[in-house]
């Protein structure tokens, strides 16, 4: 990226998971100058167009077949959190319960529904969102070794419990915004089962690790699990907004406009949507991910034995790696500098004290490189400015660093 002064920057927060496929792809400008240019319809409400057709088709082809996945489409409002209230309301109307299962640092968005199934406090004082019929349970890894779906079983199983069947326990198989908590095979696995056995539906908000992030198109690819609902947003509209609920037929018990809206379906979208998708087909776009995955994983750890007396850890997969480093404060300091050094990074967790790194599925590997030692250089200036003690890392108020971010505009 390069701002209006001339500088530029490596992205490695690509808006926030919706750049999967790069900035501006060759592709993607090439299919809207096209579409565009033979006057292709660009609103047309949630009404078929050829566009919406050609993605419905390509989506088929691409991602479903291969997968021997069998689901229908619905198109929601542009944003992913709309996917995600649309998922929990089919849910409920179609178990007819009103009760919800979600998990400790869970994030699903900002508007009310997921809200509710959102685990940080932050977002929950009386008048900024509540967990109405929710109940939260721990995450996998929440309580150390601890199997947290044995919790699960519980509270399902015992009529004392105190919590009502819910309709649906809903998931991120990688918990993005909530610090980059990774659920083994065996727990998605397993909450699966439980969700069968107790005829529970199972929700998967891939919004952020779907497309690719993983490496598999969805995250939830190397469990094996085939959910009832899946949310899709992000990258799917290869950088345009675009959000789906995908929905096993035997669900889908919508009634015409019970879940409308203006703008269900953007045809620019589709049209984009298609051009990224073919990297689908591409071998070598797939191997490279994991390639990458092995470069960003690799000088990550190094990183850790460099910095071996301070107790961070590293965790992640494919192209979504976090790096906590237990405080925030310090993170935002990081953040800064590497902002100052040409790197866009952020944070996330509870305290914001996790590094998160999802470069572009498909960021070039000298770029990659070139990034990661700008990371290596901020983290080494913040320890030097610091002097190496833990209480000099507390920015002060107004200090250079902790002004620095939000004023400069990146174009
Ligand atoms: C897992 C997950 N679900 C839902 C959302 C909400 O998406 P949006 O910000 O487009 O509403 C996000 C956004 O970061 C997310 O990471």
């Amino acid at each position: 990226m390069t701002t209006a002064e001339g500088c530029q920057f490596i992205d490695f927060f690509c808006g926030a998971g919706s750049l999967n496929y790069g900035h501006n792809p060759p592709v993607v400008k090439q299919a809207l100058l096209d579409y565009i240019s033979r006057d292709g319809i660009q609103h047309s409400l949630d009404m078929t167009t050829e566009a919406k057709a050609q993605f419905l088709e390509c989506f088929e082809q691409t991602i479903l077949q291969p997968r021997s996945m069998d689901y229908k489409i619905q198109f929601t409002g542009p944003t992913g959190t709309n996917a995600v209230e649309a998922a929990i309301k089919l849910a409920k109307q179609h178990r007819k319960r009103s009760h919800v299962v979600a998990f400790t640092n869970a994030y699903h968005g900002h508007s009310l529904g997921s809200l509710a199934v959102t685990g940080n406090q932050t977002y929950h004082s009386e008048y900024y969102g509540s967990h109405n019929n929710v109940s939260f349970l721990p995450y996998d890894g929440y309580l150390g070794d601890f199997d947290t779906t044995i919790l699960l079983e519980k509270m399902l199983t015992d009529r004392s419990s105190g919590m009502p069947l819910p309709a649906a326990v809903v998931l991120e198989t990688i918990q993005g915004e909530g610090g980059i908590h990774v659920a083994s095979d065996a727990w998605l696995q397993r909450v699966q089962t439980l969700c069968r056995e107790h005829n529970v539906l199972l929700i998967i908000d891939d919004i952020q690790v779907g497309n690719g992030r993983t490496g598999d198109f969805f995250s939830f690819e190397k469990a094996g699990l085939s959910p009832d609902l899946i949310c899709l947003s992000k990258s799917i509209g290869g950088g345009l907004p675009l959000s789906l609920v995908m929905i096993r037929p035997e669900c889908d018990i919508w009634q015409p406009g019970q879940h409308t809206g203006t703008f269900r379906g953007n045809n620019l979208a589709f049209v984009a949507a298609n051009a990224v998708l073919n990297h689908w087909n591409d071998a070598s776009f797939v191997d490279g991910i994991q390639v990458r995955s092995n470069t960003l994983q690799t000088y990550l750890a190094s990183i850790i034995s460099e910095y071996s007396d301070e107790n961070w850890d590293l965790r992640g997969r494919g192209m979504i790696w976090g790096l906590d480093i237990r405080r925030g404060d310090l993170a935002r300091m990081v953040i800064d500098t590497a902002f100052e050094n040409g790197l866009l990074l952020e944070s996330c967790g509870s305290d914001d004290e996790v590094l998160k790194f999802m470069p572009a599925l498909n960021i070039p590997e000298q770029q990659l490189r070139q990034g990661l030692q700008l990371f290596r250089q901020s983290l080494q200036t913040v320890f030097l400015e610091s002097s190496g003690t833990k209480s000099a890392l507390v920015p002060s108020t107004g200090s250079p660093i902790a002004s620095l971010g939000s004023s400069m505009v990146v174009s």
